[in-house]
């Protein structure tokens, strides 16, 4: 186990985010041990608004162990979810086409059931492991309230592997629906982010009714609206929390949005 002072932003997608102790756990044993004190769980830090304060709490990462996985076993939560969507696809194994180009962590994924129009987390799963109040417990994912961009996991459980829900497939079929998402996928900035920032409104595009308003490329700081996705706010260098929430604080006095990404502490 290691244990270590970091600043959060040097752990997130978006770039911004202040001090923070690290424990990263590679045995079950580690993870029990980091949690005899409040924490949080970072996964890939795509989908996470640290501010500058950075966090009181042991921020825990997993490692070792939890990055083990078998594609027709366990997955460990700390594995990559783009390395899977690749190495299904080499095996034939479909399920996860629609996660393609999602910066994530399987736990990371599950908890935010993170997706595109053309599938979700939830759907590939068939069992999640969860750690809580010190065991570690076995779901249906039935049982864990997934919704658009929602999961509804025990309080304070950690994902610690999962299973998942994979048909064999023509190779060909699979590349194809690869190819479709990647597609759609196209007009997303390659700059430092955290992805969407709002929820799409129920029948609306949060992205398309940010570029109507004409907010593209509003900036506080060095956090801009993307030029070219309404619902990306772009870290162009050396943006804090403070420009970031400034800048959300903006569009939402426009549009009544719902932030999807979550906000420490
Ligand atoms: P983090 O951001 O590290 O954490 C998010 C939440 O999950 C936190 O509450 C954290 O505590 C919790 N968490 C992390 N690991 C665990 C665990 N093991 N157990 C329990 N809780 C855990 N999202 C989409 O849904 N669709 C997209 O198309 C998409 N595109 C994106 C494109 C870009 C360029 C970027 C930067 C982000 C994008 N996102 C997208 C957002 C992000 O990738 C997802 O929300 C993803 O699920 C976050 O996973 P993470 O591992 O980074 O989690
Ligand atoms: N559009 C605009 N202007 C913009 C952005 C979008 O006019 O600035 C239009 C597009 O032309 C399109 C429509 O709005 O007609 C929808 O846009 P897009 O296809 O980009 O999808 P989205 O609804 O903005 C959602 C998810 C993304 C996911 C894509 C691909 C949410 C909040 N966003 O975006 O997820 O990658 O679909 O399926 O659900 C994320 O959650 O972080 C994320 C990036």
């Amino acid at each position: 186990m290691k244990v270590e002072r970091v600043l959060l932003k040097d752990y997130t997608t978006l770039g911004v985010g202040g001090p923070a102790e690290l424990w990263t756990v590679e045995t079950r044993e580690e993870l029990r041990r980091a949690t005899e004190a409040p924490y949080r769980v970072l996964g890939n830090g795509s989908n996470l608004l640290v501010l500058d304060e950075g966090v009181p709490e042991r921020v825990i990462r997993l490692a070792g162990e939890f990055q083990a996985w078998d594609l027709k076993g366990w997955v460990g939560a700390g594995a990559l979810l783009p390395l899977l969507v690749q190495e299904a696809a080499r095996a034939g194994l479909s399920g996860l086409e629609g996660l393609l180009g999602i910066p994530a962590q399987v736990g990371g994924a599950v908890k935010m059931n993170a997706g595109t129009r053309f599938g979700e987390m939830a759907d590939a799963l068939e069992a999640v492991e969860i750690f809580h109040d010190g065991a570690f417990h076995v779901y249906a994912p039935e049982e864990l309230g997934f919704g658009y961009r929602k999961s509804n996991l025990p309080p304070g459980g950690i994902v610690t592997r999962v299973r998942l829900r994979l048909k064999e497939r023509p190779l060909e079929e699979i590349k194809r629906r690869m190819e479709e998402v990647d597609a759609a996928r196209k007009g997303q900035p390659k700059k430092k982010s955290a992805g969407c920032a709002f929820k799409n409104p129920p029948g609306h595009s949060a992205g398309r009714l940010i570029d109507q308003r004409g907010l593209k490329g509003l900036r506080v700081g060095d956090a801009m609206v993307s030029l070219e996705h309404g619902n990306f706010i772009v870290n162009l260098g050396r943006a804090t929390a403070k420009d970031v929430l400034a800048l959300l604080k903006r569009i939402q006095e426009e549009l009544p949005l719902e932030l999807e990404w979550e906000v420490w502490p």
